[in-house]
């Protein structure tokens, strides 16, 4: 059904486009779509690589976002998203997951009154020093429709007295991976195996010279050679505190990589080290171990049966939960990759 209501995304950051990419069609087919980038992630390897490889419409509108600090990025996606929303007038925001640009997205509609669309709603890692904690409890009370991807999220959400229009749809992102998995791009010619892939970027494991030097020490000491695509705040931390990457032997520093590439170099692993969300979801669904170097996840489902094991202060014992055994692995786990329907029969309902 082509219904004549506008809805706006909101996106920025690496993990949104990926969102975005498999629901976007969708989208097109039952609303008058537009989207705006915000300019949060700039890179071209953080951005660009996204919209080509993914088949992504080019952003309705592009931010240029400078600020430095959470709080002036924030205010200045807000005050741009702002007059973008008044001149263009959506009936409803779509913003995704626990970024900057989803607090600033979801502040400015929420003070036009214009309805707002959760995706990834109701996640918790309860660490408030995480900036993510901060904004995702904000936008889940400012939405008008929330999706989360496990029933977990629906009990989290009616402690925090929100009880209506919360949908559990499961992961968008699992869309994108069974997506992926039909077309056949995953491959196992040329790329590394029997290695360990990393990716490391929060704050609080990359922006304290002694803390990065620590977790890239204990990579260079596993017992398998370590691929990192390294991120830009962690990039830009390791040449601030002068740690030179060919000290670090037994870790193969590249450049990020594009979503499909992203995914065979974890499929051709043999497990996972990180601090990211989301990579925590696609290890689990493409049935690889991960350590994530963190105190909590919101994930906490992927830690049962050893698939995923959180570790912070004495990393010399990856080694040894790299050797756990795993037990079994849950086919139903955040759905069954077909969260984009729910989701757009959801909006159409509210709509009605
Ligand atoms: C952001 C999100 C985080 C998400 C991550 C995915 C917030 C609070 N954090 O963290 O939840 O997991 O994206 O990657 O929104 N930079 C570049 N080039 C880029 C992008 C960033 O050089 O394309 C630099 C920035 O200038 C900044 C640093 O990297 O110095 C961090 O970027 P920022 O967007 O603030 O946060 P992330 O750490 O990427």
């Amino acid at each position: 059904m082509n219904t004549n209501k506008k809805i706006a995304t909101i996106i920025g950051a690496r993990p949104q486009f990926i969102k975005h990419a498999i629901l976007e069609p969708e989208l097109k087919k039952h609303f008058k779509h537009i989207s705006i980038h915000s300019g949060q992630h700039y890179d071209a390897e953080m951005s660009k690589v996204f919209y080509e490889e993914l088949g992504i419409d080019l952003p309705t509108y592009t931010l240029n976002t400078k600020g430095t600090s959470h709080g002036e990025q924030t205010a200045e996606i807000l005050i741009d998203t702002e007059k973008i929303l008044l001149a263009e007038k959506p009936d409803m925001i779509l913003v995704y997951g626990d970024t900057n640009t989803t607090l600033a997205g979801a502040i400015a509609a929420s003070k036009l009154n214009i309805p707002i669309a959760h995706i990834e709603s109701g996640m918790r890692s309860f660490n408030k020093n995480m900036p993510e904690e901060i904004n995702r409890i904000l936008v889940d009370h400012l939405s008008g429709l929330l999706f989360v991807s496990s029933d977990q999220s629906v009990e989290q959400l009616k402690k925090e007295g929100i009880y209506s229009n919360v949908f559990n749809c499961g992961d968008i992102m699992k869309d994108l991976i069974f997506a992926i998995i039909e077309k056949g791009l995953l491959h196992r010619k040329a790329m590394p195996t029997d290695i360990i892939y990393c990716t490391l970027h929060r704050p609080y494991n990359t922006d304290e010279p002694d803390r990065l030097k620590y977790i890239l020490d204990q990579l260079n000491h596993l017992n398998k050679n370590v691929v990192f695509p390294i991120h830009p705040r962690t990039k830009k931390m390791m040449t601030k505190f002068n740690f030179h990457e060919e000290n670090f032997t037994n870790i193969d520093f590249i450049k990020p990589q594009s979503y499909i590439n992203n995914l065979n170099y974890l499929y051709n692993s043999v497990a996972l080290v990180t601090d990211s969300g989301g990579m925590q979801k696609e290890a689990y669904f493409l049935k690889k171990r991960c350590i994530t170097i963190r105190t909590e996840t919101e994930w906490t489902e992927t830690l049962n049966n050893n698939w995923n094991a959180l570790i912070f202060k004495n990393l010399a014992q990856i080694n040894q939960l790299l050797e756990l055994p795993l037990g079994s692995w849950n086919k139903k786990l955040y759905g069954d990759g077909n969260a984009r329907k729910i989701i757009i029969d959801e909006i159409i309902n509210y709509f009605k």
